[in-house]
């Protein structure tokens, strides 16, 4: 009998979700049943939805959605491979095509999800003896992405959320010879905080720095007709790559990159998370084309969901609560401990309001939060019964 240590002894005495479940205030995995955008069903209930990215409410539109059937009748549900063998099809080409030519850059590629994207673009670009260098409140799927080019002898370092003096330090760091690529959101996903681009771009110049942002939470939220952040600053031609996902504004599923011909080339035969694995369905590819068209022709959309957003973060800022700094679509209520965070959503829910919980990994210790965000298609009602929901549980735990 092998003494050796088990390597699922972490799984069997991983019992903190089934504590909490226990309690009765687990906040994740719930199961919707219907949705029709800003209200959701739970259990026959409906709740009141303030936690979806579906920024512009296009998941439930019904030119969307008819995009996706019309691709499905022919094109059938999945493409079976790779975009790099036999999985392209006519819709992906197109797509690519558009958001090029409407993120004013050379050339476009998609992949399956947005995480997929920093997966196919960090390790592909930064290699042995290069830098990758993050903000330390990137997205989690950038930093998954700049430790798959550490396993390729890159190196990784942070710098201080959004501190442009801590940027110039880690570079003023590194060896002339060696290249670096600067990887930041555009819109941070936990604060909804835009990044200090103007600094950036001029510090990333002065270190012979390339930039990627990752705009998932600024495309249809931010910059002219929502063009994300290099366009809110007018500094498209000043960005190198910009990544998005399709899960988002865009009402679907997927990821892209836009940038330089040569750029986008190199990535599109090189990244293995494109090469090994399947093409986005023309199903979501279709929704995207269709949102696309909607997110330029509609632009009073983009307007109403800043409105909303505003709204509600007056209203919870009137009342006392302490939120993170951001004039985007995302507003994050800082609890500041694990268990009365979870223990505020529940109430939440149970009140008919649906966020997000953000504890650990999501967060560090002492930052744990709610995190609501906003769509172009809640009405005031929505809106006024997150409000007054927050106010009186965040009465009754102390809160405020
Ligand atoms: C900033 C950021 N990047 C990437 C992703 C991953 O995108 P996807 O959900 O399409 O995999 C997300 C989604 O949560 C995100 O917020």
């Amino acid at each position: 009998m092998s003494t050796r240590k088990d390597l699922f002894k972490k799984c069997y005495d991983f019992t903190l979700a089934d504590e909490v479940k226990a309690l009765g205030i687990y906040p994740f995995f719930h199961p919707i049943e219907e949705t029709e955008g800003p209200v959701v069903s739970f259990g026959g209930r409906k709740l009141v939805m303030a936690g979806s990215n579906n920024y512009l409410g296009l998941t439930a539109d019904d030119r969307v959605k008819n995009a996706s059937i019309n691709a499905i009748n022919k094109y059938g549900t999945s493409c079976s491979g790779s975009r790099y063998m036999t999985g392209t099809v006519n819709l992906h080409i197109e797509l690519e095509e558009r958001l090029a030519d409407y993120f004013e850059k050379e050339r476009c590629l998609l992949f399956s999800t947005g995480y997929q994207t920093g997966q196919g673009i960090i390790p592909t670009i930064v290699q042995r003896g290069e830098y990758v260098v993050c903000d330390k409140d990137n997205h989690a799927s950038l930093v998954a992405a700049s430790i798959m080019a550490v396993g390729q002898s890159a190196k990784f370092v942070r710098y201080a959320h959004n501190s442009m003096e801590d940027l110039e330090r880690v570079l003023q760091s590194i060896p002339e010879e060696a290249g670096i690529l600067i990887v930041a959101d555009g819109v941070f996903s936990v604060s909804g905080e835009i990044i200090d681009l103007p600094n950036l771009v001029e510090i990333a110049n002065r270190y012979g720095a390339r930039i990627l942002l990752d705009d998932a939470h600024a495309v249809g939220v931010i910059g002219r007709d929502g063009r994300g952040t290099p366009s809110e600053f007018n500094m498209v031609d000043r960005v190198d790559m910009m990544m998005g996902t399709f899960s988002k504004t865009f009402g679907s599923l997927g990821g892209y990159v836009v940038g330089e011909r040569d750029i986008v080339n190199y990535i599109k035969h090189n990244a293995s998370s494109l090469i090994f694995s399947a093409s986005p369905t023309p199903a979501s590819v279709a929704a995207v084309l269709e949102s696309l068209e909607i997110l330029k022709n509609e632009p009073e959309r983009i307007e109403r969901l800043i409105v909303n957003t505003d709204y509600v973060r007056q209203g919870l800022d009137a009342a006392g609560f302490k939120l993170m700094p951001s004039r985007t679509a995302i507003v994050s209520v800082i609890i500041g401990d694990q268990m009365k965070t979870m223990v505020f959503w529940k109430k939440l829910f149970d009140a008919g309001v649906y966020v997000n919980a953000f504890i650990r990994p999501g967060v560090m210790p002492g930052h744990e939060a709610l995190r609501t965000s906003f769509m172009a298609t809640h009405e005031k009602e929505h809106l006024d019964k997150v409000i007054t929901e927050f106010s009186t549980i965040g009465k009754e735990l102390g809160v405020i």
